[in-house]
């Protein structure tokens, strides 16, 4: 049981991300002094809209400059801080070299992150954003389990530096999480692990997150001939933010929680989309056929491999949603809200045009 005291600063690592920002949002509204560890405070651009939204709230904002990479700069963030959530990690699927760019920032950075927490009287409670990535590396895996589900007992055991480097950037920093929290006595450890997060951005031009990409590719028409029933599951990030919020305050939150809404795949998902955009945007009408992808799929993306898209096209990803619903009375919104939001939020910030 750890009561965290609200009137202590809270620190946030990537304050400006896409999830990190609507957390930023919920803890200023609060009324909490949030101590936004970020790599370029001076970057107007990165930080105007959390500045806005601390103007209109009870809660105060202070900057720090840190890096995952850089030992010891996440000090001066965490000083008289109860609660850190640890969110800053790079999330990106298309990568030249993935032990530099996935891979040590995120299990380099939870170390640097963490052995400041050890350094850090105040901490009693880290709050690290891991992944369902951390839990499997492709949909088929969900035939084999009892109960054909993720839970929170499953590990991604599969994922490698040369298959899916992001999943297992997420799995080792995961790891190294609970490795160092079992070393000491002054913290305790819970992980979010969200699915693919979806939903309107604070800010689109602050953010390179991978769940742009997807959105971006179904309405500028990259995806015009077919969407993929590539098997994922879908939460809103409105719905992440709370997640992370009572995963901090709910003094029994412990372990992982599986953070999903829905199980779903992407063609679904552009499907959400055609009754409020589809006459005026060139969004996907119908699913790609796997033997197309197979061809083409590898020529896009280097990230769509042949044993990629067999393994997670026409298959079904499910996961068991109950421990954080029970235990934190998380709710999530129907993905239509998190898609057609996150929709009008692209088009509303001119990230397309129109057809
Ligand atoms: N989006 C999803 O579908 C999804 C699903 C499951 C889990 N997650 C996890 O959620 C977290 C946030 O992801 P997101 O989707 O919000 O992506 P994002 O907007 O790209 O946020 C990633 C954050 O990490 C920071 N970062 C990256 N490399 C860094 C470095 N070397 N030093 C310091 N900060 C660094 C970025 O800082 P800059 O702003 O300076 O670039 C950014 O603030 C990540 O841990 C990700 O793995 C995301």
């Amino acid at each position: 049981m750890t009561q965290i005291d609200k009137t202590k600063p809270v620190m946030v690592t990537g304050a400006t991300g896409y999830v990190a920002s609507w957390l930023v949002k919920k803890l200023l509204e609060e009324g909490i002094t949030v101590h936004a560890a970020v790599r370029d405070p001076n970057k107007k651009e990165k930080v105007a809209h959390l500045d806005a939204i601390a103007e209109k709230s009870k809660g105060t904002i202070k900057y720090f400059k840190s890096d995952l990479l850089d030992k010891g700069s996440y000090a001066e963030a965490m000083k008289d801080c109860e609660l850190v959530f640890h969110t800053a990690s790079p999330f990106t699927l298309d990568v030249k070299d993935p032990q530099k760019d996935l891979i040590d920032p995120a299990v380099q950075g939870t170390a640097n992150v963490l052995e400041t927490a050890n350094h850090t009287p105040s901490v009693r409670r880290v709050v690290v954003t891991s992944s369902c990535a951390a839990i499997y590396c492709d949909a088929i895996e969900c035939e084999q389990l009892p109960g054909g589900k993720l839970t929170e007992d499953i590990w991604n055991t599969t994922a490698s530096r040369d298959y899916q480097p992001y999943s297992y950037s997420k799995t080792l920093a995961e790891k190294k999480a609970w490795e160092m929290v079992k070393a000491q006595t002054q913290w305790d450890l819970v992980t979010i692990n969200p699915s693919f997060v979806m939903g309107p951005p604070l800010n689109p031009k602050a953010t390179t997150s991978e769940s742009f990409n997807i959105l971006k590719q179904m309405g500028d028409g990259t995806m015009k001939s077919g969407a993929p029933r590539m098997a994922i599951g879908l939460v809103d990030v409105r719905d992440v933010a709370e997640a992370h919020f009572q995963a901090g305050f709910t003094p029994s939150a412990h372990g992982r929680y599986i953070t999903s809404g829905h199980n779903t795949n992407f063609y679904e998902m552009a499907m959400t989309l055609q009754p409020k955009f589809g006459g005026d945007y060139p969004l996907p009408k119908k699913a790609i056929p796997k033997w197309l992808l197979m061809i083409i799929g590898p020529m896009v993306n280097k990230a769509f491999s042949r044993k990629m898209i067999k393994r997670n096209i026409d298959v079904e990803w499910k996961a068991d949603n109950s421990k954080i619903k029970n235990e934190l009375g998380v709710r999530f919104r129907p993905m239509e809200e998190s898609m057609v939001d996150g929709f009008q939020a692209m088009v509303d910030n001119h990230i397309f045009d129109k057809k």
